[in-house]
């Protein structure tokens, strides 16, 4: 993830867990340099120097040739979900191809935890393809005479993994993906949804450390598809692996992805994280993409805090009223010494006081009122903003109070374009 925003956070809170890891701080799993796959006769001629500013139309017109991939570069972090995301035809099934050597790249470098892929021999190759990566296809690939227990066991059992090992490894896996129960089912009484959580789960029982899925869910029913996405997600931050996605639904790329790469005719135009590529896309073709995926969905909350009237819980009441006027206020935040959150302190709480109550505003704090992290989508905190009128708090990691979020600085930000 990278930490550059378009909309800039009002205040930088210097906490590595909200503002993301830096790319550079990590060596990337996977480095893709100069990648070119073209398809024809003698294919390097599409790769000369006078073919440069050519269109992909042009050469298939004057040299029949076809250009899959023109000069493909990027970099995949361990543990990042890179979304691949394109019209048909754009290329994305050839880069992924390419990536475990299905196919041949014409040129370029593709490197793995530091090696290159495309000098592999065929011995290195197989052990690349059977421990370190594994892939998740469209149509599943499931084996029709084998039940799903073998089918998730499949990979284990190729690389000569013992029965009962095999087996126990497979039931973890199924589980994992919610088919606890099913392993002696075939594939035929399997839903599409099921038969692709059994892909999942053999692609995750040899436990590679990247993952990469062709458009896994396009075969689904749109509901299927949603909530095989979000558990992808949720099961993602379990497993962490080096996920390289490919879908042609922006949305669908937004809910899994950390970055997305959006290809067109075989060149990578943009590459961003969700919110880089909704509120700054780099072209006309990006912008028309992202067309129709509200913004509330990529920003977050940091991006509207600001600061209300605090106090200690020491504090005297007067003094509190004292602040909550000058500010204009109906609340005070009540933080301890350390600024940690405690609760909410409102203007009609302050005239309750009871004759028993001492002068200071300790006991009025109302701590129902749930604070929520810096990275909340705004569609998140809509919900929460729809069902009360005070704003909402918002805390690091640590509970240490950051500010508040209101109905205001909401409704600005949705209202405005970007
Ligand atoms: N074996 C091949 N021979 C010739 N051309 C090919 C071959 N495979 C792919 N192509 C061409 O390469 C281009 C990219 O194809 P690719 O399958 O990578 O696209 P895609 O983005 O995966 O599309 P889709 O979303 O439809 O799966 C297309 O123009 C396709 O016709
Ligand atoms: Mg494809």
């Amino acid at each position: 993830m990278t930490t550059e925003s378009v909309l800039a956070p009002i205040e930088d809170y210097g906490n590595p867990a909200i503002s993301g890891m830096s790319q550079e701080e990590d060596a990337p799993r996977i480095s893709v340099r100069s990648l070119w796959k073209v398809f024809g006769k003698n294919p390097e001629r599409a790769l000369e120097e006078q073919h440069e500013s050519k269109s992909r139309t042009d050469i298939q017109r004057e040299m029949n040739l076809v250009v899959a991939l023109r000069d493909v570069s990027f970099n995949v972090s361990p543990g990042e979900t890179f979304v691949v995301m394109g019209l048909s035809g754009s290329g994305k099934s050839t880069l992924v191809r390419c990536l475990i050597r299905l196919i041949q790249a014409t040129a370029g470098k593709i490197i793995v935890d530091g090696e290159d892929v495309t000098d592999f021999n065929a011995k290195k190759l197989l052990e690349f393809r059977r421990s370190k990566v594994a892939m998740v296809f469209q149509n599943f690939g499931l084996l029709p005479h084998k039940n799903v227990l073998d089918n998730a066991a499949y990979g284990l059992e190729v690389k000569g993994m013992q029965k009962e090992e095999r087996y126990s490894i497979a039931r973890e896996v199924l589980n994992k993906v919610g088919l606890n129960g099913w392993e002696n089912a075939n594939q035929r009484e399997l839903s599409g949804g099921m038969q692709q959580r059994v892909g999942l789960a053999r692609a995750l029982a040899v436990d590679p450390s990247i993952l990469l899925m062709d458009e896994p869910f396009s075969g689904l029913d749109p509901l299927i598809r949603r909530q095989m996405r979000e558990e992808l997600a949720t099961l993602q931050q379990e497993i962490q692996k080096t996920l390289v996605f490919i879908t042609h639904d922006l949305d669908e790329a937004i809910t899994v992805g950390d970055r997305i790469a959006i290809m067109r005719d075989g060149v990578i135009i943009q590459i961003g994280t969700p919110k880089e590529i909704i509120t700054n896309p780099a072209d006309d073709f990006v912008e028309e993409f992202t067309q129709g995926i509200p913004k509330s969905k990529v920003i977050n909350i940091e991006n509207i805090i600001t600061k209300p009237v605090v106090v200690s819980p020491s504090s005297s009441i007067e003094n509190t009223r004292a602040m909550m006027d000058q500010a204009g206020s109906d609340y005070a935040i009540g933080i301890d010494n350390e600024a940690k959150y405690l609760g909410v302190i409102c203007r009609e709480g302050l005239s309750n006081r009871l004759e028993s109550d001492s002068d200071s505003v300790h006991r009025l704090i109302d701590s129902t009122l749930v604070p929520v992290y810096p990275n909340t989508t705004l569609d998140e905190a809509l919900h929460s903003l729809s069902n009360q009128n005070l704003p909402i708090p918002v805390v690091d990691q640590n509970n240490t109070f950051i500010g508040v979020a209101t109905h205001h600085n909401l409704l600005k930000i949705l209202a405005g374009s970007k």
